[in-house]
C-alpha cells in the first residue's frame, strides 16, 4: 500500500491561478479512470503517417502526450483528433528533444556554457523554441543540468559543465528562453529540467551506470541547478536513468516526494525517462511491471515516457488498494495544469506560416555569436593568432573536421538541418576571396581514420602555404547519450597527422571540434596555437574564421576542467582539500624515483606519481588575443553579519592592443565548516568588454546567502568564520582577500 502520500499539490504556492485549478477540478470530475491514465501516458509517434492504432488511442482519451513527431501537418492532425474527437477535448503535449537548436543549431550546451553569457544562452533557446513551435512542438526535454565531472561520459556534451553556480545561471537562462515571458504565447515551449538527479555521476563515465552520491554532496553540488530552474518556473522535470543510493530515480521517493514536491513545492509534471519505469525491474528493485508502476507512482512520477507499465497496471493497482485514486488525481492535475499553463486549451495547433523560414537572419546571427563566444583559446605561442589576412599568400586548410557540415553540429540534433551549416572551409574561402589562396587537404576520411594514405597531400599543402590550419576533434556520433569513451585522446591518427604537418616547418594552428574535453597530450607541444571550438553548430565556420583572422577576439572560458590523462578523472576545481593536500614542491614524478628506492616517503600527499595533481587546463581558463590585468581588489568590509552584503571591487585593464572581453570570476573558500568545504567555489562572474588601453571597475555584491551550504546538522545556511576570496580570470590564481562572517 502506498505510504508516502504526504504532499498535496493544492498546498503549492504556485497554484495561484484559481481559474486553472477550477478547470482542472471540473475536468477531473468528468474523467473516467482510463482517461486519467491516458493523461499519464506519453507514446512514441515517430513516422510519416498516423497509424490507425495511434489515432484510435488518442480518440478514446488513452494518450496525454506524444514524443518524436515534429511534422506540423501530422502534429496538427494529432491535436485535431485530441481536441475535436475526444469526449473532453484535452489537447496533447507534443514533446521533442530540442536541446541546442531545432533546425538552426547552436553550439552544444557544453560549448554554450563556455560563453559564460546567460543573455546569449537565453537568446539561443528562444530561437530554438520559435522554430520548434512552428512545427507544433510544445514541450522540450531541456535544459540538461546534470553536474558533469567526467569527460568520458558522452552526455557531458549536453551539460553545462562541472560547476553548480554556472549551471544554475545558464540553466535558468535556457529555461527562460524556451518558455519566454508568456507561456501561453505561440513561440513558448515548456522546458524540462533533467535528469533528476545525479545522472552525471555515472560510474566511470559509462552511461546509465550506477551513481554513489552522499546526501551532503547531492544537496551541495547536484541539486542546486534543479532548484534554481524550478524556481525560475520550469514546467517539468525528468527522472534519471541511473540509481542513486540503491534506488533508481524513477522510484526514488526521497528525490521526487520529499525534495521536489515537499521541499520545493513543485506542481508541474514529473516525467520518467524513456521506458525507465519498466526498467525498474531490470535494475532489480521490482519483479514485474506492476510493481514498477506502483513504485513509480509512490515516488510521484506523473507521466510515463514510452512505456506501458501505467497503462497496463494502474487500474488494477487502484482496484486492489495498492494505489489511491486521490494520488492519481493529483498526478493527472499536474499534467492538466501544464497544458493550461501552455495555453493549449485555447490553441494547440502549429502554424508553420508564422515562421516560414528556418535559419533566418536572426537565428543565424544568434548561432554565430554563440559559436564565436564559445570558442576557447588554449594556446597561442608567439601570438600566432590572429592571422593577418593582408600578410598571407596562402593557407592550408587540413583535417577531417574542416568541411563536415553534420559533424560540426554535434549530438542531439534530431531536426538539425545540416544544409544550413557553414563549414570552416567555406568560411575561410569566403574570408580569403581573391586575397590569398586556400589549399584544402582533408587528410583523413573521418576523425577515427587510421590510414596515412592522404598525409602526403596534406604535408604538401602545408609546405606550400604560409600557415597550416588543421581541423581535428570528434565526429558528432562520438558524444551524446550512450556514446561514452574510456580513452579521450584525439581518435584515429589525428595526433600523427599533426606531427607530420609540423615537419613542413610552417606554423600549425589546430582547431578542435569535439563534444567533450579531450586529453590533448603532446598535441599542445606540436601546435603553435589551439582553439577549442566544441561542436559549434550551424554557424561554426564563420565564427571560427572570424577568430582566426582577427575579426573577433576569443572570450570563451572552460566550463569544465581538462585532465592531462584519463586516470586523473574525476578532476574538478571545487575539490575538497583533504588532510594531505598536494603542493608543487612536494610532488614526485615516477621517473625521478631512484631505481631500487626503498623509502616509503614520496611526498605523502594527494597526487599521482605520473600526473601530479594539476589538470591540463583548469575550470574558468581561456586566453585572449589581448592582455587583461587585474588590480586593486577592495572589499567593503573586513567582516559582515548574516543578512549583510559584501561589495567586492577590482580594476581590470586591457593592456593589449586589441579590444576584448574578459570573464571576471569571483571565487570563495570557507576555511572552516561543519562539513569539509571546497578549496574554491565560483560565486559570481561578469563579462567585461574593454577597448585597448581601457580599464574599468568590476563590482560584485556577495550576500551571506551566497555563503550558505548544507551543513553537518542537515540544515541549510552559512557558518561564521574566515573566508578567502579571489577575483581573476580563471579558477587558479587571481587577486586574493579575506573576510570574516561574524555571528
Ligand atoms: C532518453 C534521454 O535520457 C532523455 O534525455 C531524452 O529526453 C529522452 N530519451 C527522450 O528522447
Amino acid at each position: 500500500m502506498n505510504q508516502i502520500l504526504k504532499f498535496d499539490t493544492a498546498d503549492a504556492p504556485n497554484c495561484a491561478d484559481d481559474k486553472i485549478e477550477e478547470r482542472i477540478a471540473a475536468l477531473l470530475r468528468e474523467m473516467t479512470l482510463p482517461e486519467k491514465i491516458g493523461q499519464m501516458r506519453q507514446v512514441d509517434a515517430t513516422g510519416e503517417a498516423i497509424s490507425p492504432d495511434l489515432a484510435d488511442a488518442i480518440r478514446t482519451g488513452r494518450i496525454g502526450s506524444v514524443i518524436n513527431q515534429a511534422s506540423p501537418e501530422i502534429v496538427n492532425e494529432l491535436q485535431r483528433i485530441a481536441v475535436e474527437e475526444t469526449r473532453l477535448g484535452v489537447p496533447l503535449l507534443i514533446a521533442r528533444d530540442v536541446i541546442h537548436g531545432f533546425k538552426t543549431i547552436m553550439p552544444i550546451p557544453l560549448g554554450q556554457a563556455a560563453t559564460w553569457n546567460p543573455d546569449l544562452v537565453r537568446d539561443g533557446a528562444r530561437v530554438a523554441a520559435r522554430e520548434a513551435a512552428s512545427c507544433g512542438v510544445n514541450w522540450t526535454f531541456a535544459p540538461m543540468i546534470d553536474i558533469s565531472r567526467d569527460p568520458r561520459w558522452g552526455r557531458i556534451a549536453e551539460s553545462l559543465g562541472e560547476d553548480p553556480y554556472l549551471t544554475c545561471t545558464l540553466g535558468v537562462a535556457m529555461t527562460e528562453g524556451f518558455q519566454g515571458d508568456d507561456l501561453a504565447e505561440y513561440a513558448s515551449i515548456g522546458a524540462c529540467a533533467k535528469h533528476f538527479a545525479g545522472y552525471g555521476a555515472s560510474e566511470s563515465g559509462r552511461d546509465y551506470s550506477t551513481t554513489n552520491i552522499p546526501e551532503n554532496e547531492l544537496r551541495n553540488i547536484y541539486l542546486p541547478p534543479f532548484k534554481a530552474v524550478i524556481e525560475a518556473g520550469a514546467l517539468s522535470i525528468m527522472s534519471s536513468f541511473s540509481d542513486i543510493d540503491g534506488v533508481p530515480a524513477s522510484a526514488n521517493s526521497f528525490l521526487f516526494r520529499d525534495v521536489l514536491r515537499g521541499e520545493w513545492r513543485f506542481d508541474g509534471i514529473a516525467v520518467s525517462d524513456w521506458n525507465s519505469i519498466a526498467q525498474l525491474s531490470v535494475h532489480g528493485i521490482t519483479a514485474n511491471d506492476r510493481e514498477s508502476a506502483e513504485q513509480a507512482i509512490t515516488a510521484g512520477i506523473d507521466m510515463e515516457m514510452a512505456g506501458d507499465a501505467y497503462q497496463n497496471h494502474i487500474a488494477d493497482l487502484i482496484e486492489n488498494g495498492d494505489v489511491n485514486i486521490d494520488e492519481i488525481d493529483r498526478m493527472v492535475a499536474n499534467v492538466l495544469r501544464t497544458k493550461f499553463r501552455l495555453g493549449l486549451f485555447d490553441d494547440a495547433y502549429a502554424d508553420p506560416a508564422a515562421f516560414p523560414r528556418f535559419g533566418d537572419s536572426e537565428a543565424m546571427t544568434v548561432a554565430k555569436e554563440m559559436a564565436l563566444q564559445s570558442v576557447v583559446l588554449l594556446r597561442n605561442e608567439e601570438r600566432t593568432l590572429p592571422l593577418n589576412p593582408e600578410a598571407l599568400t596562402s593557407v592550408a586548410v587540413i583535417g577531417p573536421m574542416a568541411d563536415a557540415p553534420y559533424e560540426q553540429i554535434g549530438t542531439w540534433v534530431f531536426d538539425g538541418d545540416e544544409t544550413l551549416s557553414v563549414t570552416p572551409l567555406q568560411a575561410i574561402r569566403d574570408a580569403a576571396g581573391d586575397d590569398f589562396d586556400v589549399r584544402y587537404a582533408p587528410a583523413m576520411e573521418s576523425t577515427r581514420s587510421k590510414s596515412v594514405d592522404q598525409f602526403g597531400a596534406a604535408f604538401e599543402a602545408a609546405s606550400d602555404a604560409d600557415v597550416a590550419i588543421v581541423f581535428l576533434g570528434e565526429e558528432s556520433i562520438l558524444s551524446g547519450e550512450a556514446h561514452s569513451r574510456a580513452d579521450i585522446d584525439l581518435p584515429g591518427n589525428q595526433a600523427q597527422l599533426v606531427k607530420a604537418l609540423k615537419r613542413a616547418g610552417k606554423p600549425v594552428v589546430a582547431v578542435v571540434l569535439a563534444g567533450r574535453p579531450l586529453t590533448l597530450g603532446d598535441l599542445l607541444d606540436d601546435v603553435d596555437a589551439l582553439l577549442f571550438a566544441w561542436h559549434p553548430g550551424t554557424m561554426g565556420g564563420p565564427a571560427i574564421s572570424d577568430l582566426l583572422f582577427g575579426r573577433a577576439c576569443p572570450s570563451g572560458k572552460l566550463p569544465v576542467t581538462f585532465p592531462k590523462m584519463v586516470g586523473q578523472i574525476p578532476i574538478y576545481y571545487n575539490r575538497k582539500n583533504s588532510g594531505r593536500p598536494p603542493s608543487p614542491n612536494e610532488i614526485v614524478h615516477i621517473d625521478d624515483i631512484p631505481v631500487g628506492a626503498r623509502q616509503t616517503s614520496l611526498g605523502m600527499t594527494a597526487f599521482h606519481l605520473d600526473a601530479g595533481y594539476e589538470p591540463l587546463f583548469p575550470f574558468g581558463f581561456g586566453l585572449s588575443y589581448t592582455d587583461f590585468h587585474y588590480a586593486d581588489l577592495q572589499l567593503s568590509a573586513a567582516a559582515l553579519r548574516t543578512g549583510e552584503t559584501l561589495r567586492v571591487e577590482a580594476t581590470i585593464a586591457n593592456n593589449g592592443d586589441r579590444a576584448g572581453v574578459e570573464v571576471a570570476q569571483l571565487y570563495i573558500r570557507d576555511l572552516v565548516g561543519s562539513v569539509t568545504r571546497p578549496v574554491r567555489e565560483l560565486k559570481k562572474f561578469a563579462r567585461v568588454s574593454l577597448q585597448p588601453g581601457e580599464e574599468t571597475k568590476v563590482t560584485f555584491d556577495l550576500t551571506t546567502d551566497d555563503l550558505a551550504f548544507w551543513r553537518r546538522s542537515g540544515a541549510y545556511g552559512s557558518e561564521p568564520g574566515d573566508f578567502h576570496l579571489w577575483v581573476g580570470g580563471s579558477s587558479e590564481g587571481g587577486l586574493m582577500a579575506s573576510f570574516t562572517l561574524v555571528d
